[in-house]
């Protein structure tokens, strides 16, 4: 097992040898600062990364115009710190909410496009009144997507998200309503998930003006920085799709190869809501799919890459073994893979998900600074880390690893 790479001098961004490299990732890793900047906060995906961290191997490893590719994105992240450093990136979910967050955070919008958002902002402020009525779409509710949405506490809040929908619906370009939809699904989350008091229909209205202004002074951030690094924005996609055989997508195939690979799959053994809010107690709703416009995969499974039941997290590791196969083969050499992950009992999934890296052809690579330090490996803690639910085992999900690998030679 080597030490992490030199990067190459006349390839990396900053021409330094490994030990100032390592030392930027782990002052990055350390960081404990809220999430902030750009377009981070147009939504609180669950497990998100730290910014930072993305931003400091981005830096170490890619140089502008390489690809840097995030196949569990969520909520795009890596995709946002890759436009804003002028690298190319690819990012895929599989989760139809994650590719719509990611989407909307890595749209540049024009100055004009933004002036049309605050005045649509002002005029839908006006027009959230529970009581008049709301259309809400036919489809969604014979769905159930709504669930939970109609009790004496949540009403009003559900009407007020179905008239704002309305309004969103009604703007000239897909592009418009999709930042707006994001706006209400920024605002609905801190109105709903995981409340125990609800905010009121005024709150709701003034938290979604708050939420739009302060969105749309995000995304003149990010034009800016973008225009900034590069004369040309880079290219960024997004994916609708299972990492699991992605070697195969004509999209990620054909062009460049990744430089860099960072991401985060789902936790062994941690459950973590990606696809619900938890309202009224802990009654779980599927309204942010509702909100985005977007169809809802599955059950919690389907996004996990297991289910709540069994010790030995069996087909989580099936799963997790068909996705490292599929991201290896779109390595080079040259690639850095860098994943964060949490253990509810790292004392034995750690090894075991290092046997399936292992196993298809990914060697680990450690920090020089690390060396006498534990396991060597890059720990760290995430501050206000939450999770919803089974926090059985030795670790409550708050401190992850960062895991370096490099394709064996
Ligand atoms: C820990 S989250 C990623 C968070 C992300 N790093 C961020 O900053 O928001 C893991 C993601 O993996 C996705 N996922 C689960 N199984 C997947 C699969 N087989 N292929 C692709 N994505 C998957 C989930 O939908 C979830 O969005």
């Amino acid at each position: 097992m080597g030490n992490l790479d030199k990067p190459n001098a006349k390839k990396s961004a900053l021409a330094i040898g490994s030990r100032r490299a390592a030392s930027l990732l782990i002052e990055a890793a350390g960081d404990t600062s809220p999430v902030a900047g750009f377009t981070h906060n147009f939504y609180r995906y669950p497990a998100r990364f730290s910014p930072k961290l993305v931003r400091a191997a981005i830096e170490i490893f890619t140089q502008p115009g390489d690809l840097i590719l995030d196949p569990f994105v969520g909520g795009g992240t890596t995709l946002v710190e890759a436009l804003a450093l002028g690298r190319h990136a690819i990012g895929t979910d599989i989760s139809s909410l994650a590719t719509f967050v990611s989407e909307v955070k890595t749209t540049l919008y024009t100055e004009q496009e933004l002036n049309t958002l605050i005045k649509w902002i002002r005029r839908v402020r006006e027009g959230i009144n529970i009581w008049s009525p709301a259309h809400v779409n036919a489809k969604y509710e014979a769905a159930g997507y709504m669930r939970h949405l109609n009790s004496a506490a949540t009403w009003r809040l559900g009407k007020g998200i179905a008239q704002v929908l309305a309004s969103a619906k009604r703007l000239s370009t897909p592009q418009l309503e999709a930042f707006a939809r994001c706006a209400v699904l920024r605002t609905a989350q801190w109105a709903l998930d995981g409340r125990k008091k609800l905010p009121s229909i005024d709150g709701f209205r003034d938290a979604l003006m708050s939420n739009t202004v302060d969105m749309i002074d995000g995304a003149r951030e990010l034009r800016k920085a973008v225009s900034a690094a590069a004369e040309r924005p880079p290219v960024i996609r997004c994916l609708n799709r299972s990492t699991s055989g992605l070697e195969t997508e004509k999209l990620v195939t054909t062009g460049r190869k990744p430089r860099l690979v960072i991401t985060s799959p789902p936790y062994p053994g941690v459950h973590v809501l990606y696809h619900r809010w938890q309202v009224d107690g802990r009654k779980e709703t599927p309204a942010p799919f509702w909100i985005a416009n977007r169809l809802d995969g599955d059950g919690a499974a389907y996004y996990t890459m297991g289910d709540r039941g069994g010790t030995e997290l069996n087909k989580y590791f099936a799963s997790l073994r068909a996705s490292l196969q599929s991201i290896a083969a779109l390595c080079t050499h040259e690639t850095m893979v860098i994943q964060v992950v949490a253990f509810s009992e790292p004392s034995w999934m750690l090894s075991r998900y290092l046997s399936v890296a292992d196993d298809v052809g990914l060697r680990e690579r450690f920090l020089p600074q690390l060396s006498n330090v534990g396991d060597r490996r890059l720990w760290r803690t995430v501050p206000n880390r939450k999770w919803y639910a089974d926090q059985r085992g030795e670790t409550n999900g708050s401190q992850e690893v960062v895991l370096f690998h490099r394709l064996k030679s």
